[in-house]
């Protein structure tokens, strides 16, 4: 595989992290750093060593969104044949929960690739926006959809329309993010969180997020039923075994599949 230019990418334990690192545009998300947070994740999802991915930027920046000066210039038919934004897809399907890191700014694809992780920490310096209609455009990294999924109707129209951005305060308040911490923490808790996830039997944290998901894909009647088909799986597992008889026995379960 050929070597990063964008992103760092650093194994600790059984957590994968990958750090956006395009210093010079504020980590804007342009096709090399697509092709490299995918590849990147995808290799961290393929390998059973790997049982959670820290997702963080800079001090300064998350990224301040997909790359306009790549775009600026592109015409429609070009987009569409292209499906432009559309690889960033193949991030929100790897299994591996995702923990994503946020401090300063998180704008535009930023704030729309920060929504795509599992668990989000934000640090008190964050800002999270979808300002694209200040440059004649919407958001296309599923922003419109995302955001109001996770914030409701009122932030989400306020903040696709105006374009005005909210800090990690608001943004916890609104449900964007799980937790604010001091900028200082954030890698740490992050690490903590994903490494807290990376202990568990892996079977039931892939189960775990896959029913998650499954909620913003399905009817309540059926997300339910499908909750109960991964539940009742998980008993196959040696680990559901475990994990149940050291309860029983007063002590830490040693799992198989981590
Ligand atoms: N694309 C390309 N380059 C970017 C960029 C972006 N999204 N954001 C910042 N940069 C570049 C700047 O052009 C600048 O480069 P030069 O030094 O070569 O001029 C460098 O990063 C540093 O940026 P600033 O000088 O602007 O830094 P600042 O501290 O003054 O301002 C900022 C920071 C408020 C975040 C400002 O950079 C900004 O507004 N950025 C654009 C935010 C934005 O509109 N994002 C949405 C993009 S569209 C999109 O994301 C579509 C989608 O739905 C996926």
């Amino acid at each position: 595989r050929e070597t990063p230019q964008n992103i760092l990418v650093e194994t600790r334990g059984r957590v994968g992290v990958i750090t956006l690192n395009r210093p010079k545009a504020l980590n804007a998300l342009d096709e090399a750093t697509l092709r490299e947070v995918v590849a990147a994740s995808a290799a961290m999802d393929a390998d059973p060593g790997t049982g959670a991915i820290v997702l963080t930027g800079s001090e300064k920046a998350f990224a301040a969104g997909a790359d306009i000066k790549e775009m600026a210039g592109r015409g429609a038919a070009e987009m569409y044949l292209a499906d432009w934004f559309a690889g960033w897809e193949a991030f929100t399907r790897v299994r591996t929960p995702v923990v994503g890191a946020v401090a300063g700014y998180a704008l535009g694809g930023g704030c729309e690739l920060a929504m795509m992780c599992d668990i989000l920490l934000a640090a008190d310096t964050a800002r999270f926006g979808q300002p694209e209609i200040n440059l004649g455009v919407i958001p296309g990294m599923g922003g419109s959809q995302r955001l109001a999924r996770a914030v409701g109707k009122a932030k989400a129209m306020d903040m696709v329309l105006t374009g005005r951005t909210i800090d990690a305060e608001e943004a916890e308040r609104a449900g964007l993010v799980s937790r604010v911490v001091p900028a200082a923490e954030l890698l740490q808790e992050a690490l903590g969180v994903a490494e807290t996830v990376a202990a568990k039997s892996l079977p039931s944290v892939l189960a775990a997020k896959e029913a998650v998901n499954a909620s913003f894909e399905t009817t309540l009647a059926q997300g339910v039923q499908f909750e109960r088909r991964l539940f009742h799986a998980l008993f196959a597992t040696e680990d559901q075994k475990e994990g149940m008889a050291a309860f029983a026995e007063k002590r830490a379960p040693r799992f198989t599949h981590r």
